[in-house]
């Protein structure tokens, strides 16, 4: 009898404890959609949801992945409430819109990942509010450009991720208010970088530039960032380094320019205020022996010249008397590491087999008097050539450049 009753009371006890685990569970829902493997993570993965079922996801929810849904846009505080979020993906989205503030409210966020969406560019303040984000992964969308303060109100990024995507332009200020960034992963294909792009930007570790097709470096592309610990320009068309392109760029460890293709350089500034530690110009093709005056390195701790191609015409003189072989090399290091990209017959070897004594000097450089409207008619030409050239294809531009280079430079030297 005694048995009994207890059977039944622990029945009924049971039966309780069951019951409230119910109530429970369901207060704490998971939307139909979704798979929520414990109150913090839950995926929503494919379940042609239309919006994001913000009231049935668990408060408590830190791992959250709605991927290949339908959300053509992230509306403002989409998120809002979500507070103990660490990690979010929204790939696979059909996403043509993310509205300023979308991911306010989201005080853990770590990582956010959109990618493989049609999303086409990042709209200003975008990511505002997410202080602890340090994650951004944006690769394989279509954005062809970032709108100024895209990145404002988020610090400490440790990725940006932008690779694969058309992207085109970079506005002024669109990285303004990123302190603290660890790398910044462009794609390939940029062709314009506003003035300022980066100002605003402090503390970054890498910030990596490949694959440009550049008509300029504009002035004051970089102007505004400081403490860098590695910027680099690389395997990229970069048009004409204008004057002042690198003021106010300050604080470098690294400045490494690497196997680009340089029309002509206005002016090279690095005084002391750049405090750049070292300078690496490897492997590019400058086509015009820049101007001597217009070559500043003496904020340069230690400057690398190797592999570069230069004109070998009547410009040499210039080109090795100036402050860029004197700043880094001794001469004959210079003479043996570099190469020549004119006149034609030259293209290709190496300084050293030059007989320097025997390539006369320029004309312009006989008659001082000349020397600025030859050298101003020939910029002149080449930035029309530029203007030209735009739309046709890479290699055959180069080899357009290298023709008239070799036409310009080899009258003078039968001058002399
Ligand atoms: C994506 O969104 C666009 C515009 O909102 C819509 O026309 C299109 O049908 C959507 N595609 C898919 C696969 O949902
Ligand atoms: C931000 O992240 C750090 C390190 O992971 C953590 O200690 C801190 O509590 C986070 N801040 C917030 C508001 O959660
Ligand atoms: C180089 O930069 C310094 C300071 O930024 C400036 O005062 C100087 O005029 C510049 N020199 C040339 C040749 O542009
Ligand atoms: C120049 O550099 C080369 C190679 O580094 C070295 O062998 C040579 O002694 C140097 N010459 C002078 C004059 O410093």
């Amino acid at each position: 009898m005694y048995n009994t009753w207890l059977v039944i009371a622990s029945i009924t006890f049971v039966g309780c404890l069951w019951n409230s685990q119910l109530t429970e569970t369901s207060s704490k829902s998971c939307p139909t959609e979704c798979i929520c493997l414990s109150q913090t993570q839950v995926l929503c993965n494919t379940g042609g949801l239309e919006k994001i079922p913000l009231r049935q996801l668990p408060a408590t929810v830190e791992n959250l992945a709605l991927t290949k849904n339908n959300f053509p846009v992230i509306k403002p505080d989409s998120f809002a409430g979500l507070r103990a979020l660490k990690k979010l993906s929204l790939d696979g989205n059909n996403i043509t819109k993310v509205k300023q503030f979308a991911f306010r409210g989201l005080p853990r966020l770590k990582e956010l990942s959109i990618q493989y969406t049609p999303l086409q560019s990042v709209t200003s303040f975008a990511f505002a509010g997410l202080q602890n984000l340090s994650t951004i992964l944006l690769s394989h969308n279509q954005i062809s450009r970032i709108e100024t303060h895209a990145f404002a109100g988020t610090s400490n990024v440790k990725l940006i991720l932008l690779s694969n995507n058309p992207l085109i332009k970079i506005d002024t200020s669109a990285f303004s208010s990123l302190t603290n960034v660890g790398h910044v992963i462009f794609p390939s294909g940029i062709r314009t970088i506003e003035p300022d792009a980066f100002n605003g930007m402090d503390t970054v570790g890498l910030l990596k530039l490949a694959y440009m097709d550049l008509k300029e470096v504009q002035p004051f592309t970089f102007r505004g960032l400081t403490n860098v610990l590695l910027l680099t320009l690389q395997e990229s068309d970069l048009g004409i380094i204008c004057t002042d392109a690198f003021t106010g760029l300050s604080q470098v460890e690294t400045l490494q320019i690497l196997n680009n293709k340089i029309d002509s350089i206005e002016e090279l500034n690095f005084t002391y205020t750049a405090n750049i530690k070292h300078l690496k110009m490897h492997g590019n093709h400058i086509l015009e022996t820049p101007d001597p005056n217009a070559i500043i390195v003496d904020g340069v701790e230690h400057l690398q010249l190797v592999n570069n191609h230069f004109p070998c015409g009547c410009h040499i003189h210039t080109l090795l008397d100036g402050p860029l072989v004197e700043g880094g090399h001794n001469l004959s290091e210079f003479l043996q590491k570099n190469f020549c990209i004119s006149p034609l017959d030259v293209n290709g070897r190496s300084m050293i087999e030059l007989d320097i004594d025997a390539i006369g000097r320029c004309q312009d450089q006989l008659t001082k008097g000349n020397l600025g409207s030859s050298a101003s008619s020939m910029a002149l030409s080449l930035c029309t050539l530029v203007l030209i050239s735009l739309t046709t294809n890479h290699f055959v531009k180069y080899l357009v450049f290298l023709l008239v280079l070799g036409s310009m430079t080899v009258p003078h030297d039968t001058y002399s």
